[in-house]
């Protein structure tokens, strides 16, 4: 299907540790095979910061982010400052979680929408898209294949209703709404986590962390990483480290014990037998993931 009305679409997204990566990935992917021209743009390394944002020859922009304690994180509120007025372009906001639709992530996308609305731009379509927990508590493991394995049908359905021109604007729950306040507590927490990070004896002064930080928070002092206070708890440094060498103390509750890797999560899709979705108890924190794998929402 070739779309009419927009032929080029510029895909922003941030990723702390790559669930939307690969969803930004396939949107491109799937944008580019219905011949729209698009174009790819992570916010890293605070680069949203520095560009003089020039959008004359966009149709339409797709924002993608992780929901980060009911909201979106810092480097999208960044991005939406940077933004020149909107003249009605239209966008699409998905944000991605591990805990789906379920009502204290309702109003996830609700401040970008506000700030959006505010520089004249105009959301025709949100949704919220689900990938494997990094916080806290761990997607089971047959949860957690089936959602990489759906992953590529689902953002093709996305992107095809998106060209068709469907419009989805979704109302939050008061609930989800009054958590989303409550809870930007956790920025001036992610803040304190930093602070908090220490770094095992088996460090090998590689950089990893350095060069990896989207927000450009860690430096190399005297070979080791040193933290500063610009951290939003993305905890890519925390999984990606080569030798798993950073951690924390007080914060170690928010970090998944077995470690978090997507690529080894994808390698079992063909190797292992699924348990039927319907027999899989999950309880309310992955009530909205197996509502989500049922296609339910
Ligand atoms: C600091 C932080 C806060 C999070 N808060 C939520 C949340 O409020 N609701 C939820 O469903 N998932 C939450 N998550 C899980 C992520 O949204 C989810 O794992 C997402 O797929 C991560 O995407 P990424 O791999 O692109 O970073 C949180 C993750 C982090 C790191």
């Amino acid at each position: 299907m070739d779309s009419k009305i927009f032929k080029k679409v510029r895909v922003v997204y941030f990723s702390g540790t790559g669930g939307t990566t690969r969803i930004a990935n396939l949107m491109y992917k799937f944008l580019e095979k219905h011949g729209v021209a698009a174009e790819k743009e992570p916010l890293e390394h605070n680069n949203y910061l520095k560009n003089i944002y020039d959008i004359k020859n966009i149709d339409m922009i797709i924002i993608l982010f992780p929901v980060y304690a009911f909201d979106a994180p810092e480097p999208v509120y960044k991005w939406t400052n940077k933004l020149p007025k909107g003249e009605s372009k239209p966008v699409v906001i998905i944000s991605v979680s591990g805990g789906g639709d379920i009502w204290p992530n309702s109003a996830c996308r609700e401040g970008i929408k506000k700030r959006l609305h505010k520089k004249g731009f105009n959301t025709i379509y949100e949704r919220m898209m689900v990938m494997p927990s990094n916080f806290m508590v761990s997607t089971k493991k047959h949860l957690a294949i089936r959602l990489l394995k759906v992953l590529p049908s689902k953002t093709e359905k996305i992107v095809m209703e998106i060209l068709k021109g469907k419009k989805q604007r979704i109302k939050p729950k008061i609930g989800g709404r009054i958590l989303t306040v409550i809870c930007k507590i956790e920025k001036l927490c992610a803040r304190i986590f930093a602070k908090e990070l220490k770094v095992r004896q088996n460090c090998n002064s590689c950089g990893w962390c350095a060069k990896n930080c989207p927000m450009d928070n860690i430096k190399m002092q005297n070979n080791i990483p040193v933290f500063k206070w610009g951290c939003i708890a993305c905890l890519r440094c925390i999984y990606g480290c080569p030798r798993n060498a950073i951690y924390t103390k007080i914060f170690s509750f928010i970090i998944i014990k077995e470690g978090y890797n997507l690529d080894n999560i994808e390698k079992e899709i063909c190797e292992i037998e699924l348990e039927s979705i319907k027999n899989i108890n999950v309880g309310f924190l992955f009530k909205g993931v197996k509502e989500y794998l049922m296609e339910k929402k």
